[in-house]
């Protein structure tokens, strides 16, 4: 297991499509375990392969409130329904955060570590986090989908907030 490093804006990678997973052989878990020891250790609740550089069709999601991560591989958005606006931010693009629109449900399909079909309806942070991972896996960024600049707002850097104050957004924005 091994924490990798996070590829960043604007790196050509994270432009490029993933390609689909074959065969989900050690090679490709130990990958998968990696990405989650790399979520944890940046404090995401998601992670897309892009990000560490390798482009095959696999994320690691985990919410807070979440004991296990998920591990979905050759993950599909079936469908969506419905639109939301919400505040969304990217270990890939650290610092920022923006508001942009995603779906209210989405019905999500994909291999889990095991090679079984799994199928699931999600709404809330699941649905945002699918769709946002799932984007990653397509050369697709969160900031792809701002309507304007101001949508997108610059985090105070880390150890500059003022102690007094409470650090509103950036421990309510999830990094995926
Ligand atoms: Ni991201």
């Amino acid at each position: 297991m091994a924490v990798l490093p996070i590829i960043t804006f604007p790196n050509a990678v994270l432009r490029q499509r993933a390609r689909k997973v074959r065969e989900i052989d050690k090679p490709l878990l130990r990958l998968a375990h990696d990405m989650i020891d790399t979520m944890h250790a940046n404090y995401g609740v998601g992670l897309a392969a892009n990000q560490v550089g390798v482009l095959k069709r696999v994320i690691v999601i985990q919410l807070p409130e979440e004991e296990e991560p998920r591990i979905y591989i050759n993950p599909e958005i079936v469908v969506r329904e419905g639109e939301r606006e919400v505040e969304e931010g990217c270990l890939s693009v650290p610092g920022y955060i923006g508001t942009i629109t995603r779906s209210i449900l989405v019905r999500f399909r994909a291999l889990d570590s095991t090679s079984k079909l799994v199928r699931l309806k999600a709404d809330g942070l699941l649905a945002q986090a699918l769709e946002h991972e799932v984007d990653h896996l397509n050369g697709v960024l969160y900031i792809d989908h701002l309507k304007s600049h101001e949508a997108l707002r610059e985090l105070p850097p880390p150890g500059a907030e003022d102690a007094a104050e409470p650090k509103e957004a950036a421990t309510e924005v999830h990094a995926v």
